[in-house]
């Protein structure tokens, strides 16, 4: 995912040979808008602000380190992707990016669907009011009990995704008397050009049912044979960050080519098909994200295309953007603590969080930027690493970014894009207390989910 790779000025240059790092900004009192959450802005004396309160008031209210989510930012990217899409596709944001109570709220009033891929995604979205109907069910390996939650509650969508699966859904299905609607998984063959773990629809990795060998049309077979099930389309995704709409054209042609063999074998016309999610945003300025409309049309017109050519009715379009909805609407906050200048190399920064609010760059090799946010401030630029306060030394949130050389501790430093991934794939390493979520809108901050306490710690250490 390294995508930045530019030299910066002369008293960088034994470290230069890395090339991690981009020069540094003009002026890093300057925010790039496209890293940062719509409300986001810097009052008169250089603090920064979202949804209209300042990050010294809202580390005061809330401690840090916190995760601080544009309300607003979110709901517009939610009505910017319904709109893109339209009234004959659906959007299901991809819950495993983050999910909670007040968000499964959020996505229900501004229309969309939800994705989920455990048992606790999908109590939270069932017990926030989302209807059963406009979720969908994802997963390799969902348990029996969690299939018999999905069913009983009367699920969208369940995504099938191996054989032994079509069978266990179809029993579940006709012991409740119920055909459950389906999808099929299928592994298009694409490699996205992404960090290997998380591409997902070459042939070697766990997900999905090949189309390559004719395992994915067998998988069809059986599931139109069988009555518990109703088969209305077939799901690809194809990995993760995602900039290049050539992976989505290839897979989205190779569906529909899979759609034409299905009638040409059963007379069957299916009725939908899922392109999944995967789309990138900005992380720092080096990155160039797709606007939904372009990223709508994009996939609407090859897919009418390729219907056209095969004499296929156009099947309605779904798609499960996660990161790409709330990405870019989160920051994280830190207070500096021990600013350790290591001669000749760089600077460590170490905050008050670290690998377990963030472990993308420890385990992707993922970007970030970082500002001082606390206050403005017109010292040269220093190169940083930006590290975290645990037992090991991969324990990076961002691996080379610029921030003031008068930089001390207690100030406050804040990593952009972070709301995607990063709560979600949270840790109690070293017995951290994982981050709250702060949701922040016209002038109000409300806790969304708590930060974690010792007390929660204790209470499931049973002794
Ligand atoms: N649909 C399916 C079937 C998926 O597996 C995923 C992500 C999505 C949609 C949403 O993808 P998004 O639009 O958010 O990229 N932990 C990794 C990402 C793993 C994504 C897994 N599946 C990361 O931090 O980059």
């Amino acid at each position: 995912m390294s995508r930045s790779a530019h030299p910066a000025g002369p008293r960088h240059a034994d470290v230069l040979t890395e090339g991690h790092y981009s020069a540094p900004a003009a002026d890093l009192n300057v925010l790039d808008e496209k890293v940062w959450s719509r409300t986001v802005t810097r009052d008169a004396d250089g603090a920064l602000t979202v949804g209209g309160i300042t990050v010294a008031r809202l580390a005061e209210e809330f401690g840090t380190p916190a995760y601080f989510l544009d309300e607003s930012d979110f709901r517009a990217r939610c009505r910017a992707w319904s709109e893109a899409f339209g009234p004959d596709a659906d959007v299901f944001y991809a819950g495993k990016a983050f999910l909670s109570r007040a968000v499964v709220r959020w996505l229900k009033e501004e229309g969309l669907n939800l994705d989920v891929c455990s048992g606790g995604e999908l109590t939270t979205a069932l017990d926030a009011g989302m209807p059963a109907e406009r979720i969908a069910f994802h997963g390799n390996n969902k348990t029996v009990a969690e299939i018999e939650r999905a069913v009983e509650a009367g699920i969208g969508r369940i995504v099938l995704d191996s054989f032994q699966e079509i069978v266990r859904v179809a029993h579940i299905a006709q012991r409740h008397g119920v055909r459950q609607r389906v999808q099929i998984r299928v592994t298009v063959g694409v490699e996205a050009h992404t960090h290997e773990f998380i591409a997902t629809a070459h042939e070697d990795q766990k997900f999905g049912i090949a189309l390559a060998d004719g395992q994915a049309a067998e998988a069809v077979r059986r599931a139109l044979s069988l009555d518990g099930l109703d088969l209305i389309g077939v799901h690809s995704h194809i990995g993760s960050q995602i900039f290049d709409m050539a992976g989505f054209e290839v897979s989205a042609r190779r569906v529909v080519q899979l759609l034409a063999e299905i009638r040409d074998e059963h007379g069957v016309e299916l009725p939908e098909i899922d392109l999944g999610g995967g789309l990138g945003i900005a992380y720092t300025s080096e990155d160039d994200p797709r606007e939904p409309h372009e990223i709508a049309k994009a996939l609407s017109d090859i897919v009418t295309r390729e219907c056209e050519s095969a004499k296929l009715r156009t099947p309605r379009i779904s798609v499960e953007p996660g990161r790409a909805i709330v990405g870019p609407t989160a920051f994280t906050l830190y207070e500096v603590g021990t600013i350790k200048p290591l001669e000749g190399l760089r600077t460590y920064v170490s905050v008050d969080g670290g690998m377990s609010d963030n472990i993308r760059t420890a385990l992707y090799d993922a970007e970030y930027s970082v500002a001082l946010v606390s206050r403005a401030s017109d010292a040269e630029p220093m190169l940083v690493r930006v590290v975290g306060k645990h037992c090991e030394s991969g324990d990076i949130v961002v691996k080379d970014a610029f921030l003031p050389a008068d930089l001390a501790p207690g100030d406050l430093i804040a990593v952009p894009a972070t709301g995607a991934y990063c709560r979600s794939m949270a840790s109690n390493y070293n017995h951290a207390l994982r981050p709250p979520v702060v949701a922040v809108r016209d002038g109000e901050a409300r806790v969304i989910v708590r930060r974690e306490t010792e007390e929660d710690l204790l209470r499931l250490d049973v002794g």
